[in-house]
C-alpha cells in the first residue's frame, strides 16, 4: 500500500461532480507520472444514486476508513433533484466536515485573469485573499427543533453553537497562516453588535489570540460592512476569518470577484489529519451530462490538496497552467469559451507537462 498521506479517496458524487472530478484526477495522475509521487486512488460511489438504491448516505465504517486509510479526499458535488430535501448531501458533506473534525474551510479568492473580474478598475493585483470559514459549529450544528410544526402557531428554533475551543482554533489558524505565508493582516468578521452572546465570544477571542501575533495587523469588521468593503476595496484583504454561515455566504459572493463559481476551489482541513477538497460550485443538475461543466474549480482543488501534502511546487504548476488556459481563452461556456470539460482538462494537463519540462521542473526538484 502507498504511504498513507499519498492515498486519495475520490467521491465523484452527483450531477457534474463525476465530470469535473475526472479531470482533476487526471491532473493528479499526470503529476504522479512526472514526479513519481506514489499516489493511489480509491473511488467511492456515495451520492444520490447510491442513496436511492441502498438507503444509505455514508455506509457504516466509512468515516473510520477515511480517517485511517487516506491522506485526502477529493469530492465532486452532492445534490440531485430526485432527493429534494438534500438529505444525502447534508449527511455526506456536512457529516464528513463534522465527523472528521475538518474545522477549517479555506476558500482562496484570487482573480487569475483581469478580463474575468467584474469590478471596474480592479485587477488581479487587487483581488487576492483567502476566506477561512469555521466549518464545524455556528448555525450548522443542527441544534434546534419545532414546536406545533405545521400549524399556524408553529415555532422553529435554530441554535447557533460557538465554543471557545472552536472559535479559538480557527482564529489561531488564521494568524498562523498569515505568518506562514507572509500575510500582513487578518480580518475577522462577526455581527457582535446584534448577535450578542456568540459573537461577543468571537470578538473577545479575536482580541486575545491576535495579541499573540504582534507582527500581524488585526482588523475587525461587522459582516455587513465587510460584504460592502469586499466589493468597494477588495485590495485591503489578505486573510478573512469568520463563522460558518457568514463564511458560506461570503465565499459565494467573493467567488464572483474571481470570475464565478466555475473557478472557486475549497479545502476542508484538519491541519494534521485527512482533509477534504471540493469545488464550491454545486452539482448543477441541468448542466450534467452535456460535457461543458468547467473543470477548473476541481483542478484548483488539486492544488490545495497538494498543498496539504506539502507539494507546493507541483501545485504552482497547476496554477500556471490554469492561468495560461484562461489567457489563451481555453475555457468552457460559463467563462465565454466554447471548449468542453475534457478539452479544457486536456489542455491544462499538456500545459503542465510543458511547464514541468521547462523552467518549472528544476525548481520542483530542487525544493521538493
Ligand atoms: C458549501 C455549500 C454547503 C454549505 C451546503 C451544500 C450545505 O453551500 O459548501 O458552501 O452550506 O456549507
Ligand atoms: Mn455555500
Amino acid at each position: 500500500m502507498a504511504e498513507l498521506s499519498r492515498r486519495i479517496a475520490v467521491i465523484p458524487g452527483d450531477g457534474i461532480g463525476p465530470e469535473v472530478i475526472g479531470e482533476a484526477v487526471a491532473v493528479l495522475e499526470t503529476l504522479d507520472r512526472l514526479f513519481s509521487l506514489g499516489l493511489q486512488f480509491e473511488i467511492f460511489p456515495w451520492g444520490a444514486e447510491h442513496y436511492l438504491a441502498t438507503g444509505e448516505t455514508l455506509p457504516e465504517g466509512a468515516v473510520e476508513r477515511l480517517q485511517t486509510e487516506f491522506g485526502s479526499i477529493l469530492l465532486g458535488a452532492m445534490g440531485d433533484p430526485r432527493v429534494p430535501d438534500m438529505a444525502h448531501a447534508r449527511d455526506i458533506v456536512l457529516g464528513l466536515r463534522r465527523r472528521l473534525d475538518l474545522f477549517v474551510n479555506q476558500r482562496p479568492i484570487r482573480l487569475l485573469d483581469d478580463r474575468l473580474g467584474p469590478l471596474k478598475g480592479k485587477g488581479a493585483e487587487d483581488i487576492d485573499f483567502v476566506i477561512l470559514r469555521e466549518n464545524t459549529e455556528g448555525c450548522y450544528v443542527g441544534c434546534g427543533g419545532w414546536f406545533k410544526r405545521g400549524t399556524p402557531d408553529e415555532v422553529a428554533i435554530e441554535e447557533s453553537v460557538n465554543t471557545r475551543t472552536g472559535v479559538e482554533r480557527i482564529i489561531r489558524y488564521a494568524f498562523e497562516m498569515a505568518l506562514a505565508y507572509g500575510y500582513g493582516r487578518v480580518t475577522m468578521a462577526d455581527k457582535s453588535n446584534a448577535i450578542r452572546f456568540g459573537h461577543d465570544l468571537w470578538y473577545r477571542v479575536f482580541q486575545e489570540v491576535g495579541a499573540d501575533y504582534p507582527d500581524v495587523e488585526m482588523q475587525h469588521l461587522y459582516i455587513d460592512v465587510l460584504a460592502a468593503e469586499v466589493l468597494r476595496a477588495p485590495e485591503q484583504f489578505e486573510v478573512i476569518v469568520t463563522c460558518n454561515l457568514f463564511g458560506d455566504i461570503l465565499a459565494d459572493l467573493a467567488a464572483q470577484l474571481m470570475g464565478g463559481l466555475g473557478l472557486a476551489a475549497s479545502a476542508n482541513l484538519h491541519p494534521t489529519r485527512v482533509s477534504l477538497f471540493e469545488p464550491v460550485h454545486g452539482s448543477a443538475p441541468k448542466l450534467a451530462g452535456q460535457g461543458f461543466a468547467n473543470p477548473v474549480a476541481a483542478i484548483l482543488c488539486v492544488q490545495l490538496l497538494l498543498g496539504h501534502l506539502g507539494l507546493l511546487e507541483q501545485g504552482i504548476l497547476i496554477e500556471r497552467a490554469v492561468i495560461a488556459a484562461l489567457r489563451e481563452g481555453v475555457t468552457t461556456p460559463d467563462l465565454g469559451g466554447s471548449h468542453t470539460t475534457t478539452q479544457v482538462g486536456n489542455w491544462i494537463r499538456e500545459r503542465i507537462e510543458i511547464e514541468a519540462a521547462g523552467g518549472g521542473a528544476g525548481s520542483v526538484g530542487g525544493e521538493g
